[in-house]
């Protein structure tokens, strides 16, 4: 399986979700295409990839009006019609609805989004070891 991964992070804690989620696909001899920002998405990466991984990081007032953050970027990027995607986001206390937000996002693509999940930022090696096992047993048999 080859994977694109495209992250919005400002403080990083996306952005090291990304990174041990594909250190533990690419011990699951997954093909790790690219690692880029989604304002700044690797084309090349993209287009050999069979699946998108698209996170950002939850932006609210912590208890409520959560969403993830700069879901507009997401529609920028080029149609993603016949990938596989997967969308994460990380947060700090409650994501709200941004997990759902953000597949809502992704699939306004043209992506057939497979699943996600929200990683608590103090969780990240549980939370990207639970998003790599996931993706792998969902893409076992594709
Ligand atoms: C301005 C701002 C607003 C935030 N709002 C929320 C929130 O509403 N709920 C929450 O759980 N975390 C919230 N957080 C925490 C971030 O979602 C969390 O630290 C995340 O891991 C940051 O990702 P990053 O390091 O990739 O930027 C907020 C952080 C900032 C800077």
């Amino acid at each position: 399986m080859k994977a694109a991964i495209l992250v919005e992070s400002l403080t990083g804690n996306t952005w090291r979700a990304a990174e041990k989620t594909a250190d533990l696909l690419a011990q699951e001899r997954w093909s790790i295409t690219g690692l880029s920002k989604v304002r700044e998405p690797d084309l090349t990466s993209i287009q050999e990839a069979d699946l998108i991984l698209v996170g950002t990081w939850v932006h609210g007032a912590f208890v409520f009006g959560q969403a993830p953050w700069a879901v507009n970027n997401i529609s920028n990027l080029p149609a993603l019609s016949g990938k596989k995607a997967a969308a994460f986001c990380t947060f700090a206390l409650s994501p709200g609805s941004s997990l759902d937000r953000l597949t809502r996002a992704v699939g306004d693509t043209g992506a057939y989004v497979i699943g996600g999940l929200a990683m608590s930022r103090s969780k990240l090696d549980q939370h990207s070891e639970e998003f790599a096992t996931r993706l792998v047993d969902a893409l076992a048999d594709a």
